[in-house]
């Protein structure tokens, strides 16, 4: 019954996403829909009865989803991806809407604006997003204020990143920047990620480099951090690169990978910075693959990158994910596709004879 009426429920707000918002919101500015999103998000979540409806709405639960992951517990595998909330003012709305985890940031340690505007575009055919933000952040300390009131139902992955001006591109500056934020975000949030590849920082180059990243990684030991600690890693990064830093993460005793973020594909597309959506989801999808393969499950693994369907989130978890995240998905699909992604989910693993999420983690990888 209950399985009848999240079916029903979800398949009446995708018809009306599709045919009377999506259509209302893609003649707006990409960024002002956005912002106009977070704001909305912002007054549902200040209020009981606001929450509880959007729960009825979006929620949906089983126990088949559930997973403990390095002593967290998540009641579903799909979060949200960093750059929704890139400030943490949605904490209070996320977990309703049916995320089973978090992530907020990409979070600076100063305030920086960003790229100039415009710094996002739909590209419809696609069903992808071309990104230019370029770390729009109000910096570390004044989120972790904000952060400090908060009380997640989910757990909240925390994204630091590197200021993006001139004034932290010398290496031993752009270090210390990052020093800032992870150990401003030491006490707040379950998890801490480095972001180590966005593609749109000032200057171009990321920490993704080995030798970059064993400096990093040496420096930020010194904060101490006793939370688990995972690696955004690029779509686009070669083999031999994504070999050296499995070895310097095992050196660092990093817990996980994102795979993956924004991929800078030289493709003929309108605006410009890294892509997400359909356009990136068969690389997403390969790296996690490659990282599960290489690893032999050592490390906790979240796919993310083109899902917008259990199909696509079954695949990456086959592939070694453990968990999954998306934004583009949601933006094409609407927000329900949280729920049926998870609903969608459960189908898939009863077919194929599993009784929950972690026993599909990893089957298709060859090592196994
Ligand atoms: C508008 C936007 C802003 C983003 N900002 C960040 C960011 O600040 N930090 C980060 O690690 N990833 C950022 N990303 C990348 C996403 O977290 C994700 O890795 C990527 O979009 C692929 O997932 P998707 O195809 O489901 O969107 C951003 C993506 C979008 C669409």
């Amino acid at each position: 019954m209950k399985e009848l009426f999240v079916q029903f429920r979800n398949a009446f707000i995708k018809f009306g996403y599709k045919k009377i918002l999506r259509k209302i919101y893609f003649l707006f500015d990409p960024e002002v829909i956005h912002d106009r999103m977070v704001d909305a998000g912002i007054i549902l979540g200040k209020f009981s009865i606001t929450k509880g409806l959007t729960s009825i709405f979006f929620n949906y639960k089983n126990k088949k989803l559930k997973q403990n992951i390095l002593g967290l517990n998540f009641s579903n595998p799909v979060g949200l991806g960093a750059g929704f909330d890139k400030d943490a003012h949605l904490l209070d709305i996320l977990p309703e809407v049916g995320f089973g985890f978090v992530e907020i940031g990409s979070i600076t340690g100063e305030a920086c604006d960003g790229n100039p505007k415009p710094r996002l575009w739909r590209l419809k055919k696609e069903k992808s997003l071309r990104v230019n933000y370029g770390l729009k952040s109000e910096g570390c300390e004044k989120v972790a204020r904000r952060f400090r009131s908060k009380r997640s139902k989910v757990p909240v992955a925390v994204s630091i990143a590197r200021t993006n001006n001139k004034d932290t591109i010398e290496l031993s500056k752009g270090i210390e920047d990052y020093f800032k934020s992870y150990r401003c975000f030491r006490k707040y949030g379950d998890l801490l990620i480095i972001n180590i590849s966005c593609p749109n920082a000032y200057g171009g180059g990321t920490f993704g480099e080995p030798d970059k990243l064993n400096q990093l990684l040496q420096r930020l030991k010194e904060a101490r951090v006793s939370k688990p600690v995972f690696l955004k890693l690029s779509p686009d990064l070669d083999k031999k690169n994504i070999d050296s830093i499995i070895e310097i993460s095992k050196k660092y005793g990093i817990d996980g990978f994102i795979c993956t973020n924004l991929t800078k594909v030289d493709l003929d597309l309108p605006g410009k910075g890294g892509i997400s959506g359909k356009l990136l989801g068969q690389k997403a999808h390969d790296m996690v693959k490659y990282v599960h393969y290489k690893t032999k499950g050592e490390f906790v693994i979240v796919g993310c990158g083109g899902i917008s369907s259990a199909e696509d989130a079954y695949k990456m978890i086959k592939s070694g994910a453990s968990l999954v995240q998306l934004i583009t998905g949601m933006i094409y699909e609407g927000p329900q596709v949280v729920s049926s992604i998870n609903q969608g989910l459960i189908e898939l693993l009863e077919k194929d004879g599993f009784n929950s999420v972690s026993e599909a983690v990893g089957v298709d990888s060859k090592f196994l």
